[in-house]
């Protein structure tokens, strides 16, 4: 039955499928697409292309004793102007999300600060609860490192095998990080590249798809290379970084580009594309230093790099300029992550999650200085871009014309907290 009055009306909205019609919206979701009724608010959308919200499953919101890098309310809110009203904050916080307590905490933190949607995942180390992570409401496990990166230490083969069970028994979803290091501490971003190279990463792939248990769900986290995707047995994900940028276009010893995986080299990075329609998910990889870390020597500065502002508008200039599908956007960036991880799906249907983001037509290019994360810096300075003008939140406008105006931490949790309480 239609509602009396709405929320919200998003009038001339431009379907999926090329029609036009009204979006209705009550109690945060989707009443009815067709004939307009009485709102407490419109929107008139029809000089914007409309994406639903994305889901960006892969972000570290720092926060807690690393506040100075990011925290809530600023990483929170550099989403929400970059089109993402979902963001999935991972375990490796300081100290690592290992006991049902640190996660309650920590979504409690959340909950205080964030301005969009949000879940947190639990940290697969030994001696984590992982049991009662998945009963206080954990979204996934993981990521779970195979490797060592910032914060977290690489699990031994036997040492994974064993948690890979416990995931499995729990009817979890695991995240990996799969990766191989060889040699000393890199100088440069190519050797950067070399210590952690894209035919080990493939190799680490390979491996954790053997020794994972049947019917255990895997989900590759940031993979950088067309043959990491090949070897994968399950979903894939890549970031914007590993996509827009390679080594070579920085200067070697700039710490600002040294992630993990590393950035790779021009060829690696278009074979990346060739592989657009295995990818699963875009995700950031969010994962802000600041620029006085990011000073110390190539050896010892910090891994990570921010984006999860301007993953999705770096996306759109790509649509704009005919290079990738609408639709695959879509996809890649909202209704896989929201499936994998069993979100409901923000969309055009009733019932549908009612979050969305309006993008102009005109590209322009990233200036850092306009971006929301507490770092004030990207990798991706000067990059085309079309960034959102209209960000909805949970049936509400959150985002308008570079204005916060309302704050939704709403808090998704994973299946298994549902499971737990019937
Ligand atoms: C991440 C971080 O800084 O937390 N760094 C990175 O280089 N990707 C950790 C991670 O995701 O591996």
């Amino acid at each position: 039955m239609l509602p009396v009055t709405a929320d919200l009306v998003l009038r001339n909205v431009a379907l999926p499928t090329g029609r036009r019609a009204d979006v209705v919206i009550a109690g945060g979701i989707v009443r009815h697409i067709g004939a307009p009724v009485r709102a407490d608010e419109t929107l008139d959308c029809s000089r914007y292309t409309c994406l639903p919200g994305a889901v960006d499953m892969h972000v570290h919101m720092r926060g807690g004793a690393q506040a100075e890098k990011e925290d809530w309310r600023t990483g929170t809110m550099s989403a929400v102007a970059g089109g993402v009203t979902v963001v999935v904050d991972q375990p490796n916080t300081v100290p690592p999300l290992t006991t049902p307590a640190l996660l309650r905490a920590r979504i409690y933190e959340a909950e205080e600060q964030a301005v969009c949607g949000f879940a947190v995942n639990a940290s697969v180390v030994p001696g984590a609860d992982l049991a009662g992570m998945r009963d206080a409401g954990a979204m996934a496990f993981g990521e779970t490192f195979a490797a060592p990166s910032s914060y977290g230490e690489g699990l031994d083969p036997e040492t994974l095998r064993g948690l890979f069970s416990c995931i499995h028994a729990l009817g979890g979803l695991a995240t990996i990080h799969a990766e191989e290091v060889r040699g000393p501490a890199p100088a440069t971003l190519a050797d950067h590249d070399r210590t952690r190279s894209g035919a080990g990463e493939a190799r680490a792939v390979r491996g954790v798809s053997d020794l994972a248990p049947e019917g255990l769900r895997l989900h590759f986290c940031h993979l950088s290379t067309a043959a990491s995707i090949g070897a994968a047995r399950g979903t894939v994900e890549v970031t914007p970084h590993h996509l827009f940028l390679s080594y070579e276009m920085f200067e070697d010893d700039d710490t600002r580009a040294r992630v993990n995986p590393p950035l790779r080299d021009e060829e690696t990075r278009r074979g990346l594309w060739s592989r657009w329609d295995a990818i699963d998910v875009v995700a950031s990889d969010h994962a802000p230093h600041t620029l006085r870390e990011k000073a110390l020597p190539f050896e010892i500065a910090p891994s990570g790099i921010p984006g999860v502002e301007t993953m999705v508008p770096l996306l759109m200039a790509a649509v704009r300029e005919g290079r990738i599908t609408l639709a695959s956007v879509i996809e890649k960036t909202s209704w896989r992550p929201a499936a994998i991880l069993g979100i409901p799906r923000a969309g055009f249907e009733p019932g549908d999650r009612a979050d969305y983001a309006f993008y102009p037509d005109e590209i322009t290019r990233i200036d850092a200085s306009c971006l929301h994360a507490k770092c004030g810096w990207s990798p991706f300075e000067g990059f085309a871009a079309v960034f959102p003008e209209e960000v909805i939140v949970r049936g509400t406008r959150a985002y308008a014309q570079g204005d916060f105006r309302e704050t939704h931490p709403a808090w998704y949790p994973g299946q298994g907290y549902l499971s737990s309480k019937n």
